[in-house]
């Protein structure tokens, strides 16, 4: 597997693999990589000739008062985990690679759903995101990438700026991959105490319920979020960051389910936010 480490390098790998007329998957990730992750580069490994994941902690994703500085770092141990697959190259720029002196531009999705949901709580967050993944998929020369469904918004932000500017890249998104306990794998699980992951599990149980409710018939949208916070307020060491019920794949609000809609939470077990997801159809 191929190290990349600067702008020049990726350009170099990726000019030479285009010149074969190969297809290039990109998977991008901040690393800290566990079985969600590499169950993305499977996905790219079966549809692409060529797999590019990306390793790198964005510094402009993460507000002032987040955990930039704290969040895991584990390079080393992330190669052997990507051998396995086995990828093809990895990308793992400096900070100062990516945005040095001078840079300036930043891509915006400005639609009202990126407020809603995790936009809510964090404002810059997904221009960080819509920012760093435009780079990426050029640095890559990507045909397709893969995004997984944990960060259901992020693949909504992501398929509207490649369609608005007219980024020439296909966009998978990958279901959720769940520990054995339900609790979604996540890098950030590695915050939590072991009291704290038994805690955790509430996110995915209470989803289950709100999933049977609308399943058995609730298709009112304001009752399956009431019936997904009773349940998760009987968990004493979560707070609620959000409950909601939107459309989906438009992340319209709505008051009835009556096509696809995304179940989306965010809770804080002590200090360590999560989220998980479902998706109603
Ligand atoms: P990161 O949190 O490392 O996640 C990288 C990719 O892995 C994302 O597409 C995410 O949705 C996916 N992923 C994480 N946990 C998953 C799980 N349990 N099941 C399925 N997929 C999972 O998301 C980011 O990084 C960043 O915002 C990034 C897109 C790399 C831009 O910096």
């Amino acid at each position: 597997m191929k190290v990349l480490r600067t702008v020049k390098e990726i350009q170099e790998y990726t000019k030479e693999v285009k010149a074969q007329g190969k297809t290039i998957g990109l998977v991008p990730t901040m690393g800290c990589l566990h079985e969600g992750h590499l169950t993305l580069m499977r996905a790219a490994r079966e549809a692409c000739d060529i797999v590019i994941a990306s390793v790198f902690v964005n510094p402009t994703q993460f507000g002032p008062n987040e955990d930039f500085d704290a969040y895991p770092r584990q390079f080393d141990e992330d190669c052997k985990k990507l051998e396995t697959v086995p990828v093809d190259a990895v990308f793992h720029p400096e900070p100062e690679e990516m945005y040095p002196e001078g840079f300036c531009t930043y891509v915006n999705v400005e639609g009202e759903f990126t407020h809603r949901l995790c936009g809510a709580q964090r404002p810059i967050h997904f221009r960080g995101v819509a920012t760093v993944v435009t780079k990426l998929m050029n640095l890559a020369r990507a045909d397709k990438a893969f995004f997984g469904q944990k960060d259901a918004q992020q693949v909504v932000v992501v398929k509207r700026f490649v369609e608005d500017l007219n980024i020439p890249v296909e966009i998978t998104m990958v279901p959720i991959v769940r520990e054995p306990s339900g609790l979604a794998r996540s890098s950030r699980n590695r915050y939590l105490s072991d009291k704290e992951k038994e805690a955790a599990l509430i996110l995915s149980k209470s989803l289950k319920e709100g999933q049977k409710a609308f399943e058995s018939g609730e298709k009112n949208a304001r009752k399956i979020e009431e019936i997904v916070t009773a349940k998760i307020k009987t968990e004493p060491m979560a707070s609620i960051d959000y409950v909601k019920v939107y459309s989906f794949p438009a992340l319209e609000p709505i008051d009835t389910v009556d096509d696809e809609a995304l179940l989306a939470i965010a809770v804080r077990i002590g200090k360590t936010r999560l989220i998980d997801n479902v998706i109603l159809k």
